[in-house]
């Protein structure tokens, strides 16, 4: 068998392990999610997050394992996220890593989530030649990062406030959908106008990548207290469809403007909100008048996972980087 990575993820409200070989061929990608747990709060509570992946993380390892036909022996490294993150969730992961890499002999490998995320698309795309620009956005980032060569990440903007997917989550609350918001607002803005509402879109500075979205959700917040106070019907589909592209325009504006500011040809979309069905379509538009391609990866492995990480891993263990065992949780770990 080739390069055989066991990834584990457990840095927010998904305990995942996968099993990845030669750095395409995913052999299982189990993610086990805790949404129905948090969903009655109306967002991750940390320490329940914590508990529950105290209770997830060995049978996930296992059933991975299982699934992908592997026995324990035949891993050549354990690759986990060790932040950013909740902190507790973290630890279990990386606890559970450290255990595993230490028993089986085999090096341990340290994976930054957001490295994880990006690589989602070389688990796809294998072939993908540097440069890149990546834009990735989650739930608790938005970040704009320029790939020179593999391994090698330079921040070009970042969310001054809220992260992209936390204003989708802020939102969808407001108008009373549900957690997580991304997808529903995604679903509903599919049979809303994205003109109806006219919302402000903070561009920043002249030349800045960085984003801004809490004007945008108090802008949202607004517009319903006013409606509520008037008694005034709301249109759903047309309130997340106007706050959707006012959130999609900017990221796409900001990728576009940075490609051509460095010179790069290709694209990549990372983290949850790459699942969002308006942004990969205005990316997709927008990249073409540029003379840019546009890649991104299945919606499975756009929210959190192991395979990413099992990734991230794979490469990392080309090159010889291995964590000790003293590796810990950081749940502030910048790029
Ligand atoms: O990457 P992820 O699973 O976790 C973090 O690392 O944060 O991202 C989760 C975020 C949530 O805010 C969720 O609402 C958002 O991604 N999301 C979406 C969509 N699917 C997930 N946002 C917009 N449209 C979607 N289809
Ligand atoms: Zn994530």
């Amino acid at each position: 068998m080739g390069i055989t990575i066991l990834g584990i993820e457990t840095s927010c409200d998904e305990t995942s392990a996968a099993v990845l070989v030669d750095g395409v061929d995913l052999r299982s990608n189990i993610i086990s999610s805790q949404i129905e747990i948090h969903k009655k709060f109306g967002g991750v509570v940390p320490e329940v997050a914590s508990r529950k992946h105290l209770e997830n993380v060995h049978p996930v390892i296992i059933e991975a394992l299982d699934k992908a036909g592997v026995a324990p022996v035949d891993l050549d490294a354990v690759a986990v996220t060790y932040g950013p993150g909740l902190v507790g969730a973290l630890l279990v992961g990386v606890a559970a890593a450290k255990a595993m890499a230490y028993s089986l002999d085999v090096p341990l490998i340290g994976v930054n989530h957001l490295e994880g995320h990006i690589s989602a698309n070389f688990l796809a795309q294998p072939d993908l030649q540097f440069p890149l620009l990546c834009l990735v956005v989650s739930g608790g980032h938005s970040d704009l990062v320029y790939l020179p060569s593999r391994g090698e990440y330079k921040l070009l903007g970042r969310t001054r406030d809220d992260a992209a997917g936390e204003a989708f989550d802020k939102v969808a609350r407001s108008m009373g959908l549900g957690y997580p918001g991304g997808p529903l607002i995604d679903k509903l803005a599919k049979n809303g106008n994205p003109q109806a509402i006219q919302f402000p879109r903070a561009y920043l500075e002249e030349g800045s990548f960085d984003f801004s979205f809490s004007g945008l959700k108090s802008a949202v917040l607004n517009y319903l207290n006013r409606a509520k106070m008037l008694n005034e019907e709301i249109n759903k589909a047309d309130l997340a469809a106007s706050f959707q592209r006012a959130v999609v325009e900017v990221l796409v504006e900001k990728t576009i403007m940075a490609t051509r500011k460095i010179g790069v040809k290709t694209i990549m979309l990372a983290g949850g909100v790459a699942a969002n069905q308006g942004l990969r379509e205005l990316l997709q538009e927008r990249a073409a008048l540029a003379g840019c391609q546009v890649f991104f990866p299945p919606i499975n492995l756009c929210t959190d996972n192991a395979a990413m990480i099992a990734c991230a891993g794979y490469y990392k263990y080309l090159r010889g980087d291995f964590a000790p065992l003293t590796l810990n949780a950081l749940p502030s770990l910048p790029l």
